[in-house]
């Protein structure tokens, strides 16, 4: 391992440790640690140093590595295996190449920018350097095929609470995969599946998580804006992108070990956006319209129709899902 590397995990807790004692514990000359520091903020990490106190990580840190999420990680096998990269096409796609390579369930791919992210429904995710966390992470269901939509209801729930513990503002979820803070988009998700040969199963599934973390400034046009932000702009707090990586493959473990339980239904319902009010939505071919009546225990959206008839409508039926501007 390098002393680069080193350096950052013997720094990853945000506290100042002294030049001497970072010599000793990596087993090298206090010049080696200077220089691996000078490496590190030429590199782009922010660390601050004080003659008196040492080195430490700056809170002003906004460099994404593999060091300080691991830091963070409780998990026993979501991000043990961890990529992070500064540029990729996809975090999907790459998490897609690694399943297809035989990579262990828990395998995560972190980008700091993407240049074609994508988003549901053929739509692009606009995912500019410095600015969100761009996730993908490969899961191997032992469960049956029933519970696989309940893989991105569990996401969103973990998301949700990633960034209200670490924003402390209030998340909401859009049914079924955009997170949502001040009635503004900041997070989508997209999960691609793959089946297994006999039809019953799911060979692995790729989750993939994009949260707008600071300021979008010029990144997203005026278009964009009037739906979607960040969690800098609507709630003012700069949130750290390595710590918000952590505590969402910590929930991420967490949840997906409950799916068949269902254990994160009712603080999914709790925080749905779209139950008791009017919605208009696209459902194959039929546009529909009715009120929201909540989500049943697979994740379905519940809606009156103005007929009163009760649909049951499943996630990959249903776009441009919307409450109605009646
Ligand atoms: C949506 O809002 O429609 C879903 C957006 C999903 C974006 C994430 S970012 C990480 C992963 N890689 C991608 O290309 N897409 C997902």
């Amino acid at each position: 391992m390098s002393i680069k590397s080193e350096l950052l995990k013997a720094l990853a807790d945000g506290k100042y440790v002294s030049g001497a004692a970072l010599a000793e514990g990596l087993g090298v000359s206090r010049n080696a640690v200077w220089k691996a520091v000078k490496a590190l903020e030429t590199e782009g990490f922010v660390i601050e140093s004080s003659t008196a106190k040492g080195y430490r990580i700056s809170p002003e840190n906004n460099r994404l590595s593999a060091e300080l999420i691991e830091s963070g990680l409780k998990t026993e096998q979501i991000g043990r295996r961890l990529y992070v990269y500064d540029e990729v096409d996809s975090t999907n796609s790459i998490a897609k190449k690694f399943a297809s390579e035989d990579a262990p369930h828990g395998t995560t791919v972190i980008a700091d920018m993407q240049s074609a992210g994508r988003g549901r429904l053929g739509r692009s995710f606009i995912s500019p350097s410095g600015k969100g966390i761009y996730v993908s992470i490969l899961v191997r269901p032992t469960f049956s095929l029933e519970f696989a939509s309940m893989i991105t209801t569990a996401a969103a729930v973990a998301g949700a609470e990633a960034v209200e513990t670490l924003s402390g503002h209030e998340v909401g979820v859009k049914w079924v995969n955009d997170l949502y803070m001040n009635g503004k988009k900041i997070c989508g998700i997209l999960t691609e599946a793959s089946m297994g040969l006999e039809m019953q199963s799911l060979d692995y599934a790729i989750i993939g998580i994009g949260i707008n973390i600071r300021s979008v400034g010029t990144s997203f046009d005026a278009e964009l804006k009037k739906r979607a932000s960040s969690i800098e702009d609507e709630s003012g707090v700069k949130v750290d992108r390595n710590a918000l990586c952590s505590k969402l493959l910590n929930r991420i473990e967490k949840y997906f070990a409950t799916i068949e339980e269902r254990g994160f239904l009712e603080e999914y319902r709790r925080r749905e956006l779209l139950t008791g009010n009017m919605i208009t939505a696209n459902v194959g071919s039929e546009s529909i319209k009715g009120v929201a009546e909540g989500i049943d225990d697979n994740a379905n959206l519940i809606v009156r129709l103005e007929n009163g008839e009760l649909r049951h409508i499943g996630s990959g039926e249903a776009n441009l899902c919307r409450i109605a501007n009646n």
